[in-house]
């Protein structure tokens, strides 16, 4: 386990998370449709390539090249020579991009600062229907177990998100996976939705810090905390920042 964390770039989060995400583990982030988890992805994506590290991102939803640009501004031909994008059209894809992926991390030939799977549960869930599920879990979790390994034996941070479902005996949104997923990740953050462009991330685990929340915004270049008002639970004191 190390101590190092990458910067986020948005303040409240980052205090949230005494510094950022740790290098060496799998963070997940789940919530509903429009909560921020694409645009989380892109903003800490650009940051870290904007810095001259890689970012590998597996991308199943489509991610247009203007939601980047909005984030990169004048930075974006940058950014762009240190994103390697994959755009996988099925479960299977997606298991050989992200071991690609690791493979080329651990392999340590170029300086990688993030792996991002977004979402990584987008064709888990349409397989659920179908007389394939059990092969879609079987798939998912050997993703997993890859992204796991690649993130504590490169010491590369990795973002997946996730996707909910509304558990209609309790009234709350959970996350997708199953509890293979919440035990691979080992910090998850839930975003929810505030009123107008306002959201919230919620420490829902960690492997040392407690519960808490923090505030942020979507603006109209990407994400922004503090926001003014915010009553969200204070966090320990930062720790190791990368950038
Ligand atoms: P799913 O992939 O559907 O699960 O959603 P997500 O959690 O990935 O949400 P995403 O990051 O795509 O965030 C989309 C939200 O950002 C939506 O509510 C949009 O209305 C909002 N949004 C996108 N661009 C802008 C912008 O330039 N300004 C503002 N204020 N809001 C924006
Ligand atoms: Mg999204």
């Amino acid at each position: 386990m190390t101590d190092e964390r990458l910067a986020t770039g948005i303040a409240s989060v980052d205090r949230l998370l005494a510094g950022g995400l740790e290098t060496d583990c799998v963070t997940e982030i789940y919530g509903e449709g429009g909560s921020g988890k694409t645009l989380f992805c892109l903003e800490v994506a650009a940051r870290v390539a904007r810095a001259g590290r890689w970012v590998f991102y597996v991308d199943t939803e489509g991610v247009s090249v203007d939601r980047l640009r909005a984030i990169a501004g004048s930075d974006l031909d940058r950014i762009l020579k240190r994103l390697l994008l994959s755009t996988p059209k099925n479960l299977e894809e997606q298991g050989r991009a992200v071991a690609t992926a690791g493979a080329l991390a651990r392999e340590g030939q170029r300086p990688v600062g993030l792996l991002v799977v977004d979402s990584a549960t987008f064709y888990y869930r349409l397989s659920l229907s179908g007389s394939d599920e059990d092969d879609a879990r079987q798939a998912l979790s050997l993703e997993l177990a890859d992204l796991v390994v690649t993130a504590r034996e490169a010491n590369v941070p990795v973002i997946i998100t996730n996707q909910v479902w509304r558990s209609l005996r309790e009234g709350t949104l959970e996350p997708l996976g199953g509890s293979f997923l919440n035990h691979a990740a080992k910090t998850i953050l839930r975003f929810d939705r505030l009123s107008g462009a306002r959201r919230r991330a919620v420490l829902v685990k960690h492997r040392s810090l407690p519960e808490g929340s923090a505030e942020f915004r979507i603006t109209d270049t990407g994400l922004e905390g503090p926001v003014p008002g915010d009553r969200s639970v204070p966090s320990p004191p930062a720790g190791v920042q990368l950038t």
